[in-house]
């Protein structure tokens, strides 16, 4: 078996900065309230007119990871693309982000893990590169929210939580077999699919039929968020434990958890359950709010960008999202 780490590391995020203020015009919320449930105090939302799109904010992050890798776009064997908002119904996203880079006719598989997509990604990489199948497996998470939101305050819920970005890694071989990526789990729990949910238009009810019901909302995100929180901290938890254990480590061994960034009071209930210190989690969702499947990214890059993050460190990401999905990906960095 070869080894794999992340050899490079790339964000894009729209310019656009919408604080939780320019929200309280929209709907009936306010800064506090968005605070003081969340910790998100901005996000950024594309400009309607900008052109960006889950794909090509992936390519864009994507073009960064390649150079911070210090590779040519040619050495790209496969791209793994996350996202729960697609530029089409079909094709998936991937072959967007292949040509928009201008890659070679390499692979590309498309993710539908919504905030555990990035997890799954990067597991999926692990394995092709820790075979020997593929030396350099590009993983993008991409996300466009800010256009399927509903922004009244019938949406608000759901509308304060999420924002736009992409976040890229490159997963490649590795000669060091002291670092690199140790571990991936990976789970699903269907049975709460409904939970957290857009559910149309799809092929149970496609475009005409939601057009002709004008109490139907289920294009719109649908989230029980108690729900869904009461199961995050569980998982979150299950699978950082699971991960340690697999690498016979404990939670003294952890010098960076990153975790998706789901809810500030999420990450910060496991931080507290797990003993970590502010200098052993790195947060960044005040800024750009629940990114889904670039959350990770952007939390990952920001926290090694700021050297937080340092050679020989154990990282430890974990994630939890619709699906219900969740999982880890523990790391020598
Ligand atoms: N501004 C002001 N008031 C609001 C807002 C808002 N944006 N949203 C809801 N409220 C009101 C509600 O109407 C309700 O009012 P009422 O008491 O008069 O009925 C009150 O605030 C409380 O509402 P709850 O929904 O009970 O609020 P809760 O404390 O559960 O917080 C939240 C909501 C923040 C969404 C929380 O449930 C949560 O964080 N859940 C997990 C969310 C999450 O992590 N999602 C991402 C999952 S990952 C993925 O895959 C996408």
């Amino acid at each position: 078996m070869y080894t794999s780490k992340i050899s490079g590391l790339g964000v894009y995020v729209p310019d656009n900065v919408v604080t939780n203020e320019d929200l309280s015009k929209m709907m009936d919320t306010s800064d506090e309230w968005i605070q003081e449930r969340t910790g998100i105090k901005e996000r950024r939302w594309i400009k309607p007119d900008s052109g960006d799109t889950a794909s090509s904010m992936g390519a864009k992050a994507a073009e960064k990871a390649i150079a911070n890798a210090g590779i040519d776009k040619k050495d790209i064997d496969l791209i793994i693309f996350a996202t729960l908002s697609p530029d089409y119904y079909f094709p998936g996203g991937g072959v967007l982000v292949q040509k928009l880079l201008g890659l070679d006719t390499v692979g590309a598989l498309d993710i539908r893990n919504q905030c555990t997509g990035f997890v799954y990604g990067l597991s999926v990489a692990d394995q092709f590169v820790k075979t020997g199948m593929y030396k350099n497996v590009l993983v993008v998470g991409g996300e466009l929210h800010s256009k399927g939101l509903d922004k009244t305050t019938r949406g608000r819920t759901v509308a304060v939580l999420f924002g736009d970005g992409a976040g890229a890694a490159v997963v490649s071989r590795s000669d060091d077999q002291n670092r690199g990526i140790l571990s991936t789990h990976l789970h699903s729990q269907g049975e709460y699919a409904e939970a957290l949910t857009v559910k149309h238009p799809s092929m149970t009810k496609w475009v005409p039929e939601v057009v002709a019901d004008l109490d139907n909302l289920t294009y719109y995100p649908f989230m029980d968020g108690q729900l869904v929180f009461k199961h995050a901290i569980v998982r979150f938890s299950e699978a950082i434990q699971e991960g340690l254990q697999a690498n016979n480590l404990t939670r003294e061994d952890i010098d960076m958890f990153i975790p998706h960034q789901a809810n500030l009071r999420i990450s910060q209930y496991v931080q507290k359950k797990f003993g970590l210190s502010e200098n052993q989690i790195h947060n960044n969702i005040q800024k750009y709010g629940n990114t889904t499947a670039a959350s990770i990214p952007l939390a990952l890059t920001e926290a090694v960008e700021l050297g937080k993050i340092k050679k020989g460190d154990l990282v430890v990401i974990a994630a939890f999202g619709s699906g219900f999905t969740w999982g880890s990906v523990v790391m020598r960095w």
